[in-house]
């Protein structure tokens, strides 16, 4: 196979830090210099030519200017709106520009919690029961079976979320949402609280889609149980990672084949990172899908996941970067 021309494409935090008034975790899903730096080295050591062009205006910029490339390894979590994730494949899809992962319907698709919960369960996949609340005056005569768990619809990197999020009594339950509402926007999702263990599948692949392997998410004294933006930022105190989790090979082959269906239904490529807990049954119940899973080389999910199983960083890439480059057809040039 020739070398490659590989443009880098991210959104940096350190570029959308926040303004007075805004949320402290606004930059959480965006990446630092750290990641893209890794993907950086990582690519070119796997022996191809890696351009770090930018954020999404970056590469208009780039491809109006006549400049192209191969293939776009696309990290860009995108700034503006539900579909934001969707914007940098659309524009790739624009000029028919190979890139890696999910394309734009199913970046959106798996953002919007309440659009990817319906999918789930008209396919009979197990996830929470919830109501989706579309404003201040739907909040404030809000019922819903407790305890329960209020989020905001379309965010990731566990932004908006805090131990108060599970709510135990009426009074929490329209005070938490009417506060999600107003600093993260509506709609916002109510959840029934899972109180069980707390596990993500790693997947790799295409047709030939892999678990690359199954965490399990202990939670220590501190974190309040939950893995929110506060618990993942600080996870070397908050929690403990095992994998494989301490569960019976039962639930954990029941867990794998509903975060692979999970991934084939929703249309996600290349890579993917399946979140679940445990509801009071013990059954393994699907709290999202992240089809732009976090690749930093220390502290992602997927990432601990991977080297817990024996993939390093660079398996990992190499293994997400070939899923990519066989699905495109660039493998053959
Ligand atoms: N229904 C629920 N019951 C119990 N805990 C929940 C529920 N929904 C979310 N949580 C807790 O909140 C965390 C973040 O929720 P979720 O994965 O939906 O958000 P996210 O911000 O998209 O996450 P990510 O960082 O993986 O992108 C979960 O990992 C879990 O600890
Ligand atoms: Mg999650």
């Amino acid at each position: 196979m020739r070398r490659l021309r590989i443009g880098l494409v991210f959104d940096l935090a350190e570029k959308h830090r926040p303004q007075p008034g805004e949320p402290r975790d606004k930059a959480a899903e965006l990446d630092s210099p750290e990641t893209v730096q890794a993907l950086q080295e990582t690519i070119t050591s796997l022996g191809h030519e890696v351009l770090p062009i930018g954020d999404g205006q970056d590469l208009l910029k780039f491809l109006t200017g006549g400049e192209s490339v191969d293939l776009v390894f696309n990290i860009a979590e995108g700034l503006h709106g539900r579909s934001r994730e969707s914007q940098v494949p659309a524009l790739l899809e624009l000029l028919n520009i190979p890139y890696t992962g999910a394309d734009p319907l199913t970046l959106a698709l798996c953002l919007d919690k309440a659009m990817f919960k319906r999918v789930l369960k008209a396919e009979g996949i197990l996830t929470p029961e919830f109501r989706e609340v579309l404003s201040i005056t739907d909040a404030e005569s809000l019922e819903f079976p407790l305890p329960a768990f209020v989020k905001p619809a379309a965010e990731g990197s566990g932004k908006g979320i805090k131990a108060d999020c599970r709510v135990d009594n009426l009074e929490a339950l329209r005070r938490v949402t009417l506060r999600v509402g107003t600093t993260y926007g509506w709609p916002v999702i109510v959840e029934e609280f899972l109180p069980g263990m707390e596990l993500t599948v790693g997947i790799v692949g295409n047709d030939d889609a892999r678990a690359i392997g199954i965490m399990q998410i202990e939670f220590l004294p501190g974190s309040g149980g939950i893995y929110s933006y506060q618990t993942k930022k600080q996870y070397l105190k908050l929690v403990d990672y095992h994998v494989p989790p301490r569960l019976s090979a039962k639930i954990l082959k029941e867990t794998e084949a509903a975060a692979l269906q999970t991934y084939q239904l929703t249309g996600c490529r290349d890579f993917g990172r399946v979140d679940f807990r445990l509801d009071r049954q013990g059954r393994p119940s699907v709290l999202e899908i992240n089809p732009l899973a976090g690749l930093n080389p220390i502290s992602s999910d997927l990432v601990i996941l991977s080297k817990a199983v024996g993939l390093n960083y660079k398996t990992l890439i190499g293994n997400i970067l070939s899923a990519a480059l066989t699905r495109t057809g660039l493998r053959n040039l």
